[in-house]
């Protein structure tokens, strides 16, 4: 009885969960409208989604191919996260016009700045079609087979497909490959930016607040979608005009308060909601804890010269960034599976998913080996994946020179197979990176890093997995200090000239060179190991898995038919909805729902490189010269949490009221809750939002671009129902 108790208590959270999941916009009707009326929705799921009429999501795009971004203007202004357009501010800055510190604000549109590369992807409609995707994929197919059987079919669809000549068709597989849908998409390639605030405002926090709940950051920027005259994506031109959106968001001044509903729209990468324990497991007791300690080491190395030298500090601001919002999000994830009990949970509901597949023939014998197969197969994969995993994020990830290395291999494939046409039309592509890449490298730091990870990597993997020939190449160097400064200093990869003038070679000198280079014969002998050692079990295990994730999902679907499944993110729109809500993130501690301008103050530290503050912002801050963005006591709202289930690539993703209205721009998630890329827990998991009053205020106060604000839609005063 105690143990059933028990079990039940385990299994409720993850077979009737209130809330989360990140929905197809395409089922919403059938899946969530009653649901999300049921949280105060007041629009219809149509006016959301609709492929035959303008709706929500026409408002909606990919934003330079990771973010998420949204239409503000009838006139193309674009609104996403100020970290989301930080590479195309930062390369838009110069010494003399530093935008990143100093922020930028267009007076007209001719003051708007090409941001080139930069992309904006609408999705003009989308369908299922799985029937057509599954057609002749048998059972029992080799997984290669299938996936032959699919790509034909896919092909023929696209044959089939009627689209205009500037759209594209974008297949994608859900549902861990059991349902397919098809997009027809835009991507416009004009995209200039309109506005930025300092860093101050837009990174205020850096990584010392990033993932942390109270949160003050105005993490937000603005761009134009320009089209060429018939409104269709084109190449920059000075010629062309603002994109015209089937719609665009008007944006609400009247506030949020507890218990509001919300609803997130955007393109959420990545998740995993239905591994197996044995799967959760793994991350929580290996995989992140060794991301963990070697990041760890890498930052504290990189701290110490950034802190030594102030040259090192500006150069390493992005890199450092990068290497620690991984390992920030890694510890919160440890932290919110032990707490949600993630591995216990999973383990009820596997007890409950076996029970009633041992009640039932027809499931019996079609699913009763899924499970323990794939505690099989994970029990083989692990020591291979760990190693996998150090070999990533110690060579690649955290280490330049070898990944610069590594990078210009193709090149040297090109030659070696003769395609020396490929290999002159790629050089100038390669070339073009140098200045900006060797801006920031500095050779010192990334050897210290190298020789530490290095060094653990030889520790920690078997003889066989590269220990072997790491620990020899020391001893011969003298060490590993020793070794790697024999790499980095005696490389063209370390060097801008030395690189550009290899770049400058014939083909055949140039694959000389890259032979002759130390650091490239290191990493060809590393990779070379890899492949022969590491990689064909990977190789054979891997597809094993896919095959069995795929069934465990379809399985997991028709044996528990009372619950709703969404499907993982895979970078497509989706929809997630919840409410304004505050948490306790440990016992006796309880955080509120939203923070404000006075809470910005609280953290300000002159000459901080993380909370320095703009003069003009504490100068309206003692005014409390707030207009229309204050709240009726008088505060101007900063930032606000709520339950909605988002993931990286919701970045930059509006923040609806029960109307259609934007009320926040999404940037973040709470770190106790970060596990909801695997475990979804609505006690803790929030996601975090700039409020809508602050971005305007920074405007239309702050930088005196209150020009911008009228062309768009400023909803107020509305009674709120
Ligand atoms: N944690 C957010 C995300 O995953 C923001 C990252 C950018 N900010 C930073 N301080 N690194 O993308
Ligand atoms: N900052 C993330 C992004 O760039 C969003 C935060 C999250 O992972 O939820 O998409």
């Amino acid at each position: 009885m105690k143990y059933l108790s028990l079990l039940l208590c385990l299994l409720f959270p993850l077979l009737l969960r209130a809330q989360g999941g990140m929905w197809v916009p395409l089922s919403l009707e059938k899946n969530n409208e009653k649901e999300m009326k049921s949280l105060g929705l007041k629009i219809k799921a149509d006016d959301l989604f609709n492929n035959e009429k303008p709706s929500i999501k026409d408002a909606i795009c990919q934003f330079d191919g990771g973010c998420t971004g949204e239409m503000i203007s009838p006139e193309g202004l674009l609104l996403t996260n100020h970290h989301c357009g930080f590479d195309a501010i930062q390369q838009l800055s110069t010494l003399e016009k530093n935008y990143v510190d100093n922020g930028y604000w267009a007076k007209n549109r001719s003051e708007e700045l090409p941001a080139e590369g930069v992309t904006a992807m609408f999705v003009i409609r989308m369908e299922d079609i799985t029937a057509m995707a599954l057609r002749d994929v048998q059972e029992g197919m080799a997984e290669r087979d299938r996936q032959a059987q699919i790509d034909k079919n896919l092909q023929q669809i696209k044959v089939n497909t009627k689209k205009e000549a500037w759209q594209d068709i974008l297949f994608r597989a859900f549902y861990n490959g059991n349902q397919y849908y098809m997009f027809i998409t835009a991507t416009y390639k004009d995209v200039r930016l309109v506005g930025t605030p300092p860093a101050s405002i837009g990174k205020f926090g850096s990584d010392t607040d990033n993932w942390v709940w109270p949160r003050h950051t105005g993490d937000f920027s603005m761009f134009r979608v320009y089209a060429d005259k018939d409104n269709k994506p084109a190449a920059y031109s000075p010629n062309n005009v603002p994109f015209k959106p089937k719609h665009f968001l008007p944006i609400s001044v009247d506030g949020i308060k507890e218990g509001d509903f919300t609803l997130v729209y955007g393109f959420p990468g990545r998740t995993d909601e239905y591994l197996p324990a044995s799967a959760i497991s793994l991350t929580e007791r290996a995989i992140d804890p060794l991301r963990i300690d070697i990041r760890d080491r890498a930052l504290k190395i990189i701290d110490g010269y950034m802190r030594k030298d102030p040259d090192v500090k500006i150069s390493y601001i992005a890199q450092y960034s990068y290497i620690a919002n991984g390992w920030k999000k890694w510890q919160g994830e440890v932290l919110g599976l032990r707490k949600s009990k993630a591995v216990e949970q999973k383990k009820a509901y596997e007890a409950e998913f076996t029970n009633r597949v041992e009640n039932n023939i027809d499931w019996k014998y079609r699913y009763g080996n899924v499970l323990p197969r794939l505690n099989e197969v994970y029990a083989q994969i692990e020591p291979y994946r760990i190693a996998a995993e150090n070999y990533a994020e110690t060579f690649q990830r955290n280490n330049q020179l070898l990944s610069l290395a590594a990078a210009y291999n193709p090149l040297l494939e090109m030659v070696d197979q003769g395609k020396l046409d490929e290999f002159e039309k790629k050089k100038p592509e390669y070339r073009e990176k140098l200045a900006a890449y060797f801006r920031d490298y500095r050779p010192h730091v990334d050897q210290a890093v190298f020789a530490n990870l290095a060094e653990r990597y030889a520790n920690t993997v078997k003889a066989e997995w590269g220990a072997d020939l790491l620990k020899e190449a020391a001893n011969k160097a003298g060490g590993y200090d020793a070794l790697t400064k024999k790499l980095v200093y005696n490389s063209v990869f370390s060097s801008k000239n030395r690189l550009d003038s290899m770049l400058n070679l014939p083909a055949q000198a140039f694959t000389e060179g890259m032979r002759k280079d130390p650091a490239f014969a290191f990493w060809r002998s590393l990779q070379d190991n890899y492949s022969k050692n590491l990689q064909p079990k990977l190789a054979e295990l891997t597809p094993q898995l896919t095959l069995l994730q795929r069934q465990y999902m379809d399985a997991q679907m028709k044996v528990f038919r009372e619950k709703r499944f969404f499907p993982d993110a895979n970078s497509t729109l989706r929809v997630t909805y919840g409410k304004v809500r505050g948490y306790e993130p440990r016992d006796a501690v309880q955080y509120g729902y939203q923070t404000d301008l006075d809470g910005v103050m609280e953290k300000y530290v002159p000459g901080d490189y993380e909370f320095d503050l703009p003069a003009r912002l504490l100068e309206l801050w003692k005014n409390k010269d707030y207009g229309q963005y204050s709240t009726p006591d008088g505060r101007l709202p900063v930032a606000f949490i709520a339950t909605n289930h988002t993931t990286g690539g919701n970045s930059g993703s509006p923040a609806l009221d029960a109307k259609g209205n934007l009320i926040g721009l999404n940037f973040d998630r709470v770190w106790e809750g970060t596990m909801s890329d695997l475990n979804y827990d609505p006690a803790i998991c929030r996601n975090i939002m700039v409020d809508a009053r602050y971005i305007l205020f920074i405007i239309d106060k702050y930088a005196g671009a209150g020009h911008l604000l009228q062309e768009m839609k400023i909803v107020k005063g509305k009674k709120r129902g």
